[in-house]
């Protein structure tokens, strides 16, 4: 223990006299190295020596999902991703997961914290081929919503966190632009029933929220670039 204390101060020594080779410091806290190559084999192919199913098979090549039944994953920043796919897993001690879903709850099982890593940072590089929004009557309710809120239920505008264009904003908002409606709104619904609980101002938003006002913003979503 002391050896390996005093290695540590002769490099962090060494990191402070010698600016030119930053390496050291690398060296002395090996980090586990993300791998979006083998993030892309997982996803595209599954394991099935470790009975992991290819997530492609609902996800779409590149996360780029082609139909409503599965959310897009192409595009989304990596942090949230893996926070993601660990809320699906059941914490040590806990009884239900911060993210209840019975197939990804289920698909996560066999994931260790390496191919979550690598898996989030292959998708976190593909291009999202955005949804549309389909319904021209609740437009503008949803604009009004995302832009500026709802001010009489203490709604927050979505834009404040998520950005304008639904972007979000890297490792600390999930992008939530030209993803479908449909899971959208499964998303807000989940959040104010508490099915999802693992982020609570979104609780919060969503308990505040009627059904009409969850359709209306979550198809105008489905429309920005
Ligand atoms: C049988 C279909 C299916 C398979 C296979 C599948 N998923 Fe999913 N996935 C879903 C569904 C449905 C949801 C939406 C869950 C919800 O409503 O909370 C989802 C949600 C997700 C989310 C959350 C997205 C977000 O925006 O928060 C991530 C991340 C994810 N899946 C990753 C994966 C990975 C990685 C694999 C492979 C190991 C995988 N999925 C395999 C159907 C699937
Ligand atoms: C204070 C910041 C903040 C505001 C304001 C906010 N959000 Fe969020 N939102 C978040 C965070 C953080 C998450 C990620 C939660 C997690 O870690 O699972 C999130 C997640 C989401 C998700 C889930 C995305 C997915 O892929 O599953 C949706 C949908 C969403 N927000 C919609 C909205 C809408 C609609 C509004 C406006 C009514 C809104 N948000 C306002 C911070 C915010």
């Amino acid at each position: 223990m002391k050896r390996v204390l005093s290695l540590m101060l002769v490099a962090s020594g060494a990191m402070l006299g010698a600016a030119a080779v930053p390496s050291l410091a690398a060296d002395a806290q090996p980090r586990p190295k993300v791998d979006a190559a083998k993030g892309e084999q997982l996803f595209t192919n599954g394991d099935p020596a470790r009975n992991i199913i290819s997530c492609a098979s609902c996800h779409g090549p590149g996360g780029n999902s082609p139909g409503a039944a599965n959310p897009k994953l192409a595009g989304q920043h990596p942090e949230y991703l893996y926070k993601q796919l660990v809320n699906f897993k059941v914490k040590e001690g806990a009884k239900t997961p911060e993210r209840v879903n019975a197939v990804m709850n289920a698909n996560v099982a066999g994931l260790t914290d390496e191919d979550m890593r690598n898996i989030s940072a292959y998708l976190g590089a593909q291009t999202l081929k955005p949804a549309v929004a389909k319904n021209k009557d609740t437009v503008e309710l949803g604009q009004r919503i995302f832009r500026a809120g709802i001010a009489s239920k203490g709604v927050p505008a979505c834009v404040s966190c998520h950005s304008p264009n639904g972007a979000g904003i890297p490792s600390q908002y999930p992008r939530v632009g030209g993803q479908f409606a449909e899971y959208t709104e499964a998303q807000l619904v989940a959040f104010r029933s508490g099915a999802r609980h693992n982020n609570v101002p979104m609780a919060q938003i969503a308990n505040k929220m009627s059904d009409a006002e969850i359709k209306a913003v979550a198809d105008y979503i489905a429309g920005l670039r």
